[in-house]
Formats: structure tokens, C-alpha cells, sequence
């Protein structure tokens, strides 16, 4: 049931931060242990952690990296399913596989999973579907805790997975963060944003070419790729994510009058770096976006965020990219709950 909202996609959009309590409250309030020490031990013992995922998974992947890499100090690697399926990377002595998928039935990571296990190693997947077949036939799963999600575009599923990884990342790390309350700030910012954001209108002014750019750097350069993915998904609209620093080493010869460039800007190490990058695009005619931080924030950006911890800012910094595809899309009269060509789950390699 849709409810208030005119799409599925819109209503999972804004169910994020109810997803991002359910999530602490089954893995940080009740007393039932869902991360079990074995796997802990597991991730610890292994020296290094391989994440497998397709699509918008596997730039929660990323975030995942990202989390793991800093508090736990184990090399991550990110791989496409589909590569990693057919052309394995060469593997350490003790590697651990994390398979991230919403479904929990994408064919790619069935066809990861059986190499895997002929191999004898250990898996976990990370998955809103329980009963799922990635589910069952890995070692460990974590559940998602979203709640089914409808729209073909991801949304709940993304911000749920990195809440996961956010947590497991903190218990293997002895409780370094009060992840508890790192997360509640994010969720209190993200419905902050939520119940003033005028994004239409600055989708209907700014997206009004064929093709768009997001720019970032570090986690930034992350959500700029799911960003991406989002808005050409539902929009049509041709989109790439770049890191904020490789887009004058050639792409930069797109930008043309009006061509959109949206710069996300979470990071205060690199905030100027990547505002640099946006300038260059500014000063050949780019229609330009900022999503910042409060605390980052210069005059007429656009998009001003609460301050969250850093590490988590991926969670809230995708939620404006979000309503941007959907806006862009609504404003295109497209069927947004389903674009063409796609399905919610692929089943076939
Ligand atoms: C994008 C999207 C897809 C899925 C991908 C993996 O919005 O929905 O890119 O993320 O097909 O699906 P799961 O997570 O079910 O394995």
C-alpha cells in the first residue's frame, strides 16, 4: 500500500528513517545477539574480506569498505559479481566473502557463491529477504530489516545496508563508536531534510539535459556513484559519478552550457578540492548543485545537510540524490516504480 504517496519509491524514500531505527532496534536494543561471535571471529581471523554485489548493493559495498577498512583494519576489496563469478582475483591465504544483495537472489552471486564454496571458504550475506536463497545457502546472513521493498530502484534496502555494515564493522571493532546514537542523529537528519526539501523545483530548474555528472571524493566519490546509478535508472537521463579529481583528466570535455554537475560534499579534509573541481566545470558553462554539511556549508549551496559522523554521512548525503532521480523522473512523466528494461530482482547471468 502506496498510502499518502504517489509512488512506492517515494514512500520507501521517506520510510529511511524508520528503517534506520528498526535496524537499531533489532541489532542495538533487543537482547537477541543477530551478530553471532562465530562470525565475528571469522571476519577477525580472515586477512582480508571480499564484498561481492551488483549494482546499488555493491555501492553500499563500498560504504562497507570504507567502514570496515578504518575501524577494523582488515583490507577490503569490492568486486562486481559478474566479474568476480568468471575471472577470481587472485585471493589471500584467509579470505572472508560478504555478498551484499537486497533480494537475495541475484544470479551473480549464486554463480560467486558456488566458487566460493568449492573453495571451502566462509560467507556472509547481507540480505533484506531471510528466506532468501543467498540467505540459506551462505554460512552467516544479516538481515536487513527494510521491509519489503517495491520500487525497482533501490532506496531503504541502500541506507539499511550500510547501517549493517555500520554495526557489524563496530562490534568486530570492540564498540570504537556509540553507533547507537551515531545512527539516531542520522536518522533525525535525514527527516529533518525530508520535511523541507524543495528538490522538485531544483529538479525541474537544474536537470534539464540529457546528461548529468555527480562529482566527490573519498565516501562522496561512493554515493556519487550510486547517485548516478539512481538518476539514469529512472530518468533516463545519461548520469556518471566521478571522483571530484579525475573529471579534468578528460570527462570534462562533456561539460557543455547547462550541463549539470552535482558535487557532494561531506568531507571537511577535501571540501575544497572538490569545490575547486566544481568551479572548473562552473566556468565552462555547468548548471551546478552542492549537497553539503551544515557545518561545510558556504553561501548559496544548495543543499545543506545536518552534521552527522562522517563515517555514516553516506546514509544522509544520498537521500537529496534520491529525490532528485525521483523528481527528474516525475517531471518526464516516466513510470517511475518501474523503469523499462528492468526488474526488481535479476535471476539470469
Ligand atoms: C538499483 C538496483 C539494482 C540492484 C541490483 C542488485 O536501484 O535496484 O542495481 O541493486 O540489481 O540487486 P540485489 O541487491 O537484489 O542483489
Amino acid at each position: 500500500d502506496m498510502g499518502e504517496y504517489q509512488h512506492y519509491m517515494l514512500k520507501e524514500i521517506y520510510e529511511q528513517p524508520s528503517v534506520i531505527r528498526r535496524v537499531i532496534q533489532n541489532y542495538l536494543t533487543d537482547q537477541k545477539e543477530i551478530i553471532k561471535s562465530e562470525l565475528i571471529n571469522e571476519i577477525k581471523n580472515s586477512d582480508r574480506v571480499y564484498v561481492l554485489a551488483a549494482g546499488t548493493s555493491m555501492h553500499a559495498g563500498y560504504v562497507g569498505k570504507a567502514l570496515i577498512e578504518e575501524l577494523v583494519n582488515i583490507p577490503v576489496e569490492v568486486h562486481i559479481a559478474s566479474e568476480f563469478a568468471y575471472h577470481m582475483p587472485l585471493l589471500t591465504k584467509n579470505p572472508f566473502f560478504i555478498l551484499v544483495s537486497q533480494s537475495g537472489e541475484t544470479a551473480d552471486l549464486r554463480a560467486c557463491l558456488l566458487n566460493i564454496k568449492n573453495k571451502g571458504f566462509k560467507t556472509l550475506t547481507i540480505t533484506n529477504v531471510k528466506t532468501s536463497t543467498l540467505a540459506r545457502e551462505a554460512d552467516f546472513y544479516l538481515e536487513l530489516f527494510a521491509g519489503p521493498e517495491i520500487a525497482v530502484a533501490s532506496t531503504k534496502a541502500y541506507i539499511a545496508q550500510i547501517a549493517v555494515f555500520a554495526i557489524l564493522a563496530n562490534k568486530i571493532a570492540l564498540n570504537s563508536i556509540d553507533i547507537k546514537s551515531e545512527l539516531n542523529r542520522v536518522a533525525v537528519a535525514i527527516e529533518i531534510f525530508l520535511e523541507n526539501q524543495e528538490i522538485s523545483i531544483l529538479a525541474h530548474e537544474k536537470l534539464t539535459k540529457q546528461n548529468c555528472f555527480y562529482i566527490g571524493r573519498g565516501l562522496d566519490y561512493y554515493t556519487s556513484l550510486e547517485a548516478a546509478l539512481k538518476l539514469k535508472e529512472i530518468s533516463y537521463i545519461q548520469t556518471e559519478g566521478f571522483a571530484a579529481g579525475e573529471l579534468k583528466h578528460g570527462t570534462i570535455a562533456l561539460i557543455e552550457d547547462k550541463t549539470p554537475v552535482i558535487a557532494l560534499i561531506s568531507n571537511k579534509d577535501i571540501a575544497l578540492n572538490t569545490r575547486s573541481n566544481l568551479k572548473e566545470t562552473n566556468a565552462r558553462g555547468a548548471e551546478t548543485i552542492i549537497i553539503t554539511l551544515e557545518s561545510l556549508k558556504h553561501k548559496d549551496d544548495e543543499i545543506v545537510l545536518n552534521d552527522v559522523n562522517s563515517f555514516l554521512a553516506p546514509m544522509l548525503m544520498v537521500v537529496p540524490t534520491q529525490l532528485l532521480a525521483y523528481y527528474a523522473a516525475l517531471e518526464r512523466g516516466l513510470d517511475i516504480d518501474k523503469p523499462r528494461n528492468l526488474a526488481k530482482s535479476v535471476t539470469v547471468e
